[in-house]
Parts: C-alpha cells; sequence; structure tokens
C-alpha cells in the first residue's frame, strides 16, 4: 500500500493521516531497474498500470547481477557497461527520496548469457546470490518499497548471439528463472512467473509478435506483459473494491474532518 500513510499512521486518525493517504495515493512511484529488460520498458509500466503515476527507469543494457550486486564504480572502470552516458550499476547511486512505492528488479539473463545458457549448481548459486545482495541493498536503502521480480519470458526463438545448444533450447531459461523465483523468496519479494506471458511454454516458443528480437519485448510486448494478472496485482493496478471502498470512506471521513 501507501508507503507515506504507513510512516504516519501512528499519528492517529484525523486529517494529516487522510491528506497524506490521498498524497500517496495521488503519486507512486516505480523504480525500474536492472538490464536490456528493464531498461528498454522505458515507462511503459506507467501507462499499463492506472495505480503508478511516475516510473524511474534505471536499467542498462547488457548489465549483469554481477555488476550490480557490486555497486559497480564508475569512477575505477568507467569502460563498462554500466558506465555508458553517465549511468551507473549502482543502487547507491538512486535517490531514493521522495521513495518508491514499488521496485521492479530484472537481472541475471546477461550473467547467464555470459555462460552460454549453460551453467552448472555453483554458478546458478552465485547468480541467485548476486540477485540476493541487489535485493538486500535494495532493502537497506528503501525499507518500505515492495520489490517484484519475473525472470524473462520464454523466447521467440533461439538465442542467435550466443549459440549455443543450450541458447537453442525453448526451455533454456528455466534454469535461471529458477534461481531468480529462489532469490526473490529468499529476500520476501514478489517473483511472478512470466516465463509463458507472451504465448510460449515448455514446447513452444513464444509469438513473435511481442518481440523485438529473439528475447527483448517490443512496445506490444511490454502491454502483454504488464496485463499479466499476478503483475497487475502485484502493482496493484486495478483499483479494487476493497480500495475504492476505502479511498471512497477517506473522502466522507474528509468532509466531516473538514466541517
Ligand atoms: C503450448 O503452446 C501451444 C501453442 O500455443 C499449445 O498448442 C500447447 O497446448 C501448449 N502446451 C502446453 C503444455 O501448455
Amino acid at each position: 500500500m501507501c508507503v507515506c500513510a504507513r510512516a504516519y499512521s501512528p499519528l492517529g486518525p484525523g486529517v494529516v493521516f487522510l491528506l497524506c493517504g490521498f498524497a500517496c495515493v495521488a503519486s507512486e512511484r516505480a523504480l525500474v531497474v536492472g538490464d536490456s529488460w528493464a531498461s528498454y520498458s522505458l515507462q511503459s509500466l506507467q501507462e499499463s498500470c492506472d495505480s503508478i503515476t511516475e516510473v524511474e527507469n534505471r536499467g542498462i543494457a547488457g548489465t549483469t547481477a554481477a555488476q550490480w550486486a557490486a555497486r559497480h564504480n564508475c569512477e575505477t572502470d568507467s569502460s563498462s557497461q554500466c558506465c555508458q552516458s553517465s549511468k551507473s550499476c549502482s543502487l547507491f547511486d538512486v535517490t531514493f527520496e521522495p521513495g518508491f512505492t514499488y521496485a521492479w528488479v530484472s537481472i541475471g539473463g546477461n550473467d547467464f548469457f555470459e555462460m552460454a545458457c549453460s551453467m552448472d549448481v555453483n554458478r546458478l548459486t552465485s547468480v541467485q546470490q548476486s540477485i540476493e545482495q541487489v535485493l538486500a541493498d535494495l532493502q537497506f536503502l528503501s525499507a518500505n518499497t515492495k520489490i517484484i521480480l519475473t525472470g524473462y519470458a520464454v523466447p521467440k526463438g533461439p538465442l542467435t548471439w550466443h549459440p549455443s545448444p543450450a541458447c537453442s533450447s525453448i526451455t533454456a531459461l528455466e534454469p535461471l528463472n529458477a534461481a531468480v523465483k529462489r532469490a526473490a523468496q529468499a529476500w520476501g519479494a514478489t517473483f511472478v512467473d512470466v516465463s509463458e506471458s507472451m504465448g510460449g511454454n515448455t514446447t513452444h516458443w513464444s509469438q513473435t509478435d511481442f518481440f523485438r528480437d529473439s528475447i527483448h519485448l517490443n512496445a506490444a510486448g511490454y502491454t502483454q506483459l504488464w496485463s499479466t494478472p499476478a503483475l497487475q496485482e502485484a502493482f496493484q493496478c486495478v483499483l479494487s473494491n476493497a480500495r475504492a471502498a476505502g479511498i471512497l470512506i477517506s473522502f466522507l471521513m474528509l468532509g466531516f474532518a473538514v466541517l
């Protein structure tokens, strides 16, 4: 729900709480962070989700969970993928005021592709630990932010820039997505499985019209992604009856308070 309302509710009932609650409902900000799946989503989350009024997109194509976990320092290594056009792979460079209600974290894919989609248990554990480090940092920097991870959808075809048998399999991303899910669960973050959201499954590639290349979504793909019911729920995109009733009651009480 609302960070502001949570922070001030100990002050008790009254106008402050209500006004604060309204201010909150009116400005739900979301942080989008991680790799190209995050970066290419631009502001699309905001367009597909009524509750979100602002998206801060800190995604950088090509970046790994390991880099984000290491809070990559661009002053000592400016040639890194992390440091293109004065960006950074460090959550410590993000401004967390006035706060984010939600954060979507998309990382792990590039770590996996660098190993040609073939990771033994130890390497998968290492990716999981990197993701966990990022979630730990995020929770440290912004305790009230609800963190959401999705992993990646089944591609629309073989990952041709990594021409390996493993990267050519329809189920190539399954072990990676499982590692992302374990990391999310370890930190109480929300994991939404979107692997089949583009029409693919364990035996069929995803629908081509949602992709700009074998793995990256186009605008229609992001609209499709955000329409996943469990994601709509996670970001509270739809005003539920209960929430709508709560807002209505707040309006009425505010009316009385003003009188
Ligand atoms: C996978 O998707 C194809 C095409 O949409 C469909 O025909 C098939 O039944 C699906 N398989 C499973 C296991 O859901």
